[in-house]
């Protein structure tokens, strides 16, 4: 496989084939490789939320400017920052590593302290700058897996994102929306598929020290 091609193949797809579905194993291996992410301290303070209610995604295009992309694509996947995130969120996590790698609680203590210190530390709007970045790196690899496993995604931040919580119920969740990926196949007829990459030059992009 050659990934620069598969990167270059991709686009935001602006119009998707609604009459095309991404087969449920394909769909298993994407969300899989999104599971995968990495994340500050491995905390993945994010969820991602699989939207794929016709109703519901209705709504969610109205709340997202009409963009076509929510209720055309296979799946919309809507990553959700973890804002509530607190001590026992970190002591779940604590215990979480030591039962996955067989280690006592005890040896993970001074882990756990430095998360929480470096939470504590954190102002609210610290707190959910940093847990957005999270889940833009889980955007990442979606963006990414897709397009190796041939699936064509648009990723979007051009949506009302309190109405998103609203429409999907996040706020009891303590989770804020704050980047989604419509996943599925593109028309046939969206022109954008043809338009070359703007991207800078490798010696504009890269600054060598
Ligand atoms: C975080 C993010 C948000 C974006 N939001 C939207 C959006 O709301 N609607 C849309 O059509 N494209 C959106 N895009 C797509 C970009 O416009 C597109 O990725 C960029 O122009 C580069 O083109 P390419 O991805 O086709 O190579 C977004 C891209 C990113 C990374």
């Amino acid at each position: 496989m050659d990934i620069i091609s598969r990167l270059n193949t991709r686009y935001a797809t602006k119009a998707f084939d609604a009459s095309k579905k991404v087969p449920a194993a394909e769909m298993d291996q994407l969300l899989e490789a999104i599971r995968l992410s990495a994340s500050s301290y491995g905390l993945q303070p994010y969820k991602v939320l699989l939207v794929e209610n016709p109703e519901i995604r209705a709504e969610l295009r109205s709340a997202a400017y009409g963009q076509s992309q929510i209720t055309d694509s296979s799946a919309v996947l809507v990553f959700a920052a973890n804002t509530a995130i607190n001590v026992e969120t970190i002591d779940q996590f604590v215990n979480m590593v030591s039962e996955i790698r067989n280690v006592p609680k005890e040896a993970l203590s001074s882990f756990g302290d430095m998360m929480k210190g470096s939470l504590q530390n954190m102002s609210e709007d610290q707190i959910e700058i940093w847990v957005s970045k999270q889940a833009y790196i889980a955007l990442g690899y979606g963006l990414v897996s897709a397009a190796v496993l041939g699936i064509d995604t648009c990723p979007m931040e051009g949506f009302n994102g309190p109405e998103f919580d609203r429409i999907l119920g996040l706020e009891k969740l303590g989770l804020k929306s704050k980047v989604v990926l419509a996943v599925g196949y593109r028309s046939a007829e969206d022109q954008y598929q043809h338009l070359a990459k703007v991207r800078y030059k490798k010696e504009d992009l890269f600054l060598k020290f």
